[in-house]
């Protein structure tokens, strides 16, 4: 294919460990990790989720970024280069799928963020009590116009960005973005840590409780919901198993180890979900709202704690910018792997590719936005609206058997094998991966995959019989 010109790199290391970290900074972290943990008793599960952290998503995120630095292709090609039986290409499309499905969602909920920014910074929320609050919320969902709107408003600014170049636009942009971000962060966390009653809010988050792990307020057994939700997150906020991370492999040479870039960017994606959760947790607590709302948490419990707080607009508003600046950072690193995926599929220069994907994310966007208002019919018992479908396809299940197929490939003999991954992995100045774990994650990561994957099905499996 005629791709074979020399690659576009990043232009420093640093850009590469800020844009896949700002891959897996997103809506992820500020936004579903603190409603999960406060759902499942905070630190019982964030305890879990480091776990799992460490013994499937950082192997797995390696694995990711060998595949593409080795192949220097994105998931269009890298199968195919890496190992030419034909029985492993097949994945370039639950790659392509599981991106695109993510974005389907993710524009619309990255545009609740510059929503929410907008209307803070304007006062749309002064002097709204609790209801007022919560109806400005419903107001936005129920309005098609306006949901549509504020998606098209991500769209054009996350290709824009990607339109730049990659080097100029993604690179550049999304470094000053991402130090923004961890400064703005920052101020919040102390902001909320100091706030009077503060210290209630700092014990339910970091204090473990293990029966709200184990059981939901009907004294209903949840512990593997618990778990199911601890794997599919830990997933989730690395932005594992649909080839997301492997595109920016493949745009990196060989002079560091992956292992240790890879634990440099969980550690970063770890630190931001734990910060956002000691910015939220407290600011509930002092104000006495309640914490454990669901995914509402961020735009209906918030804007209340806002109001009550000195300077609360000033607060408010950084607050959403800093979401908006986590998602958009995921937005565009995602944009760019669409583009690279479809200049390398169909052969295209990077201005038709970006034309293309901008067209179809755009179309493919609507559903969802739509999803609240004029579509709001189309639901499925037991997982919900439009949103919610899209985003249990990819993160209950493209996500971890996703995961899986990485590792099958990279430790099998019938895949890339596991001589050529650790090469691959161990390149370079830095950590070296683990020899040992080969059968952990030969026998230990697909059993546990699989049974977590399995126990989650049971919860909806018994819903659906039910109304059979
Ligand atoms: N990690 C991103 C977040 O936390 C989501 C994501 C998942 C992005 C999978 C790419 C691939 O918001």
């Amino acid at each position: 294919t005629s791709v074979a010109a020399p690659r576009e790199h990043f232009a420093s290391r640093l850009g590469f460990i800020l844009i896949s970290a700002g891959c897996a900074i997103g809506l992820g972290n500020v936004w579903r990790f603190p409603y999960i943990a406060g759902e499942y008793g905070g630190a019982a599960f964030i305890l879990m989720y480091l776990i799992f952290l460490v013994i499937l998503g950082l192997p797995v995120m390696v694995m990711e970024f060998a595949v593409g630095r080795a192949s220097q292709r994105s998931a269009a090609q890298a199968f195919d280069i890496l190992q030419p039986s034909r029985r492993w290409h097949w994945f370039s499309w639950w790659a392509y799928i599981g991106c695109m499905l993510l974005m389907m969602f993710y524009t619309t909920v990255c545009g609740w963020m510059l929503a929410y920014m907008a209307k803070m910074a304007t006062g749309t929320f002064d002097a709204l009590d609790p209801d007022g609050v919560a109806g400005v919320f419903g107001t936005m969902l129920a309005n098609p116009s306006e949901m549509v709107g504020w998606m098209l408003a991500v769209v054009v600014i996350g290709f824009f960005v990607c339109s730049l170049g990659l080097q100029k636009g993604v690179e550049r942009i999304t470094k000053v973005m991402m130090i923004a971000l961890l400064g703005v962060m920052a101020l919040l966390v102390v902001r909320s840590v100091t706030l009077p009653g503060a210290a209630e809010g700092l014990e339910f988050y970091l204090k473990p409780n293990f029966h709200n792990l184990m059981y939901d307020a009907d004294g209903n057994m949840i512990l593997f919901e618990s778990i199911f939700a601890a794997m599919g997150q830990a997933f989730f906020t690395l932005s594992l198993g649909i080839s997301a991370m492997e595109v920016f492999g493949s745009r990196i040479g060989k002079q560091n180890s992956l292992t240790g870039e890879a634990l440099r960017i969980c550690g970063l994606d770890t630190a931001v979900a734990i910060l956002a959760g000691l910015i939220i947790f407290p600011a509930c607590f002092a104000f006495a709202v309640a914490p454990d709302q669901g995914p509402s948490l961020v735009f209906v419990t918030l804007p209340n704690v806002f109001n009550q707080m000195p300077l609360g607009q000033l607060w408010g508003t950084l607050f959403f910018v800093f979401m908006s600046f986590a998602a958009l950072s995921t937005i565009i690193a995602v944009f760019e792997n669409l583009i690279t995926f479809t200049m390398e599929k169909w052969d295209l220069d990077r201005k038709r590719a970006l034309a293309r994907t901008a067209v179809l994310v755009t179309v493919l966007s609507l559903p969802c936005a739509l999803g609240f208002n004029v579509l709001a019919g189309i639901t499925i018992p037991g997982i919900g609206d439009i949103q919610s479908i899209e985003d249990f396809i990819v993160s209950n299940n493209l996500l971890p058997l996703g995961s899986l197929f990485y590792v099958l490939f990279c430790v099998t003999k019938g895949g890339w094998g596991w001589d050529n991954f650790l090469a691959e992995a161990d390149t370079g100045k830095g950590i070296r991966f683990p020899r040992w774990s080969k059968l952990w994650l030969k026998f230990g990561i697909p059993a546990l995959i699989l049974v977590i994957f399995v126990m989650g099905y049971v919860p909806k499996i018994t819903v659906w019989l039910g109304m059979a």
